[in-house]
């Protein structure tokens, strides 16, 4: 099966969040939200699912977490338990039960700016008191941590820190010996981190994703990591996303902050597609093209010309 990265669907005419915000003559780049078809895999799986005609509560089976625990171990050859993970309606979901689950009203959150807004937003809706450090732009734009920055506005009740990697909106994808650092830092403040991993699996090449919590057992235990398959294959819109919390006490105060404002049932048609493997959700080459398009601009040159010509 080819993919045509060409085609050019009007989703104006469709609910599309991103394309019914703005007039007609703007192209609308506020949300990674791709224009593509979703790949053949994932279109079919859905039809499967919708053909079966039944669509109540929904929970999760056994191969669900078998396939989430084989990816990690593979990909980034981190092994947990089942029950460290968590299914999600979505990441923002997952960054706000993380704040209250470790952190009082009036309390602080670490933010690295510039910073993707809904995380912005997050001590807002709990009451924290934001303390924020920023990432250094060198001339060229590569974005840098001044690690001393970052523990200067530490202050002592602050007690989570946000990490966006790779980071939205700068685009960077840390290294190994900035994550560290990062997490030595928070670990001798006493505080937790939040890891918002979901463009994990959108890289260019010559990068590679390190997820926090592999550093080591104690960055582990301090740590919720949150992934989704929604940015990869583009399903934002199926809501599924999950947790990864290896620390028992830290999991069960994140899963009660959930109360009854949190389904704990799952969006069926999110689920079928997030226990799938990776390998059966698209063929390799659908991730490379989507990474090329996005590097080039040569999807939002073609869109602009299209609104151009009106
Ligand atoms: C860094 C980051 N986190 C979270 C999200 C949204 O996650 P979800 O739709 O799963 O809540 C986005 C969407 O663009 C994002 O860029």
């Amino acid at each position: 099966m080819t993919y045509d990265f060409d085609q050019i669907i009007d989703r104006r005419q469709s609910e599309s969040s991103k394309w019914n915000q703005y007039d007609a003559d703007v192209l609308p780049l506020p949300v990674a939200d791709m224009d593509f078809v979703s790949p053949e895999p994932v279109i079919r799986a859905l039809r499967e699912r919708v053909e079966h005609g039944v669509f109540g509560y929904g929970t999760m089976m056994p191969e669900f977490y078998d396939v989430i625990l084989a990816h990690l171990n593979t990909r980034y050859g981190w092994e947990v338990p089942a029950e460290a993970i968590v299914m999600l309606p979505g990441v923002i979901t997952g960054f706000n039960l993380a704040c209250r689950a470790v952190a009082r009203p009036g309390e602080g959150l670490l933010q690295q700016m510039p910073l993707y807004p809904p995380m912005l937003r997050a001590p807002s809706n709990i009451g924290l008191q934001a303390h924020m450090t920023s990432l250094t732009q060198l001339a060229n734009g590569y974005c840098t941590i001044d690690f001393d920055a970052f523990e200067a506005a530490i202050q002592p009740h602050t007690r989570i820190f946000m990490l966006c990697n790779p980071h939205n909106p700068v685009g960077r994808v840390f290294q190994r010996h900035e994550l560290e650092r990062m997490a030595e830092i928070c670990l001798r403040h006493d505080l937790y981190i939040c890891a918002d991993e979901i463009h994990c699996d959108i890289l260019f090449d010559g990068h590679g994703h390190v997820p926090i919590a592999t550093l080591d057992a104690a960055v582990a235990n301090r740590t919720v990591t949150l992934m989704a398959p929604s940015k990869t294959y583009n399903l934002a819109g199926l809501h599924c996303a999950f947790a990864i919390i290896p620390n028992a006490a830290l999991r069960e105060r994140f899963i009660a902050q959930r109360l009854d404002l949190v389904h704990r049932t799952v969006n069926i048609l999110g689920y079928i597609l997030q226990r799938r493997p990776p390998t059966a959700m698209a063929k390799p080459g659908w991730i490379r093209c989507c990474v090329i398009c996005k590097r080039t601009g040569m999807w939002s040159r073609r869109m602009l010309n299209r609104i151009c010509r009106g």
